[in-house]
């Protein structure tokens, strides 16, 4: 049986090759960061916290910390790449010297880190843009998510897979043997879905909209017929099932995030990137995802992402509320 096509060949075949040595970097990264995934608790103690804090006010752990200086280091290497942006450093990290530079790499190093310790799905996300050679690269990283070149997700789970769309679809790749080999081209969101998902613990915490809203999720009456509650708790397991399967994942305003949890740069736009690109939709409950103009790195939006029409059917309701 032939082998499949490599993810260098697709994105080589289909845009071109400098974002093919970009993507298949991202990828070496996120095979070590598998690799140090796979044996967790073993002898190189990778779970637990780090005893350091992020920008985000968030306990790091172990892997965070290692996911971060892998994919830094791949970043590095690579002089096609300016800077890059990480949930997990504080301030954008600028290479210098590189006149010739043109894509600006923007992650979530390791997503869902609450998972890491009890063997749950957890994943690495990515955004890239570009950045006209010689121009103001800082002014580059606060592009709309419209902009973006390229954004990918690994999931680490079962198996890993590498989702990924720079425009041209999306398609997904199966980790084997330290190669991310095509497992699906051109992957197209359901329709409609039979779930929904939110941490419930957020609802008396939300605009009573949301709470509304999953009542009639629950109870049928928004979409005629009755959904399921799926919540794993990692957006890049939520994310890549809702792809996979329809339905919709919603992280609304709470009390404790009045703008969201979910950070625009490196989980929102990547992935609403990519919902659109495979037939979906991504909103803030009023706009879209991708049209929203940054202001900081590390800025937050409420987020409803999934099929068209229950992302339609809650902006819906929350555009008639008062
Ligand atoms: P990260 O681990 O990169 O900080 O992201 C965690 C995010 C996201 O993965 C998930 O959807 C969300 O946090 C879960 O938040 P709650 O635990 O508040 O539900
Ligand atoms: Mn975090
Ligand atoms: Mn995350
Ligand atoms: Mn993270």
């Amino acid at each position: 049986m032939p082998m499949a096509m490599t993810l260098f060949q697709h994105v080589r075949q289909r845009h071109n090759a400098d974002l093919g040595a970009l993507i298949t970097a991202i990828a070496d990264g996120a095979a070590a960061i598998e690799a140090k995934i796979r044996t967790a608790g073993l002898a190189d103690d990778i779970l637990g916290a780090a005893g350091s804090e992020n920008i985000q006010g968030e306990e790091q752990q172990k892997l965070d910390v290692f996911a971060n200086l892998t994919l830094i280091d791949v970043m590095k290497a690579l002089p096609s790449v300016a800077a890059v942006v990480s949930e997990e450093d504080d301030e954008p990290l600028i290479f210098p010297d590189r006149p010739n530079a043109k894509f600006i790499a923007i992650f979530d190093p390791l997503d869902g880190s609450s998972n890491i310790d009890v063997n749950v799905n957890v994943g690495t996300i990515v955004s890239i843009q570009a950045v006209e050679p010689g121009s103001d690269v800082r002014a580059a990283i606060l592009q709309p998510g419209t902009a973006q070149v390229a954004a990918l997700y690994v999931n680490y789970g079962p198996s890993t897979i590498l989702v990924y769309t720079a425009g041209k679809g999306v398609h997904a790749f199966t980790l084997s043997d330290g190669e991310f080999l095509l497992s699906t081209g051109d992957m197209l969101m359901p329709e409609h879905g039979t779930y929904y998902s939110m941490n419930e613990g957020n609802i008396g915490e939300s605009l009573p909209v949301y709470a509304k809203a999953i009542g009639r999720f629950r109870d049928g009456t928004l979409m005629g017929r009755k959904y399921s509650s799926r919540y794993v708790g990692s957006f890049i397991a939520d994310f890549h099932r809702t792809l996979l399967k329809g339905g919709v994942f919603l992280y609304p305003p709470t009390k404790k995030a009045p703008n969201g949890k979910l950070r625009l740069l490196y989980e929102a736009n990547p992935l609403s990137f990519i919902a659109e690109q495979a037939g979906g939709a991504a909103s803030n409950g009023r706009y879209r995802i991708l049209e929203i103009t940054p202001t900081e790195p590390h800025m937050r939006t409420p987020l409803i992402i999934g099929s068209q029409s229950e992302v339609s059917a809650i902006g819906g309701m929350i555009t008639i509320t008062p």
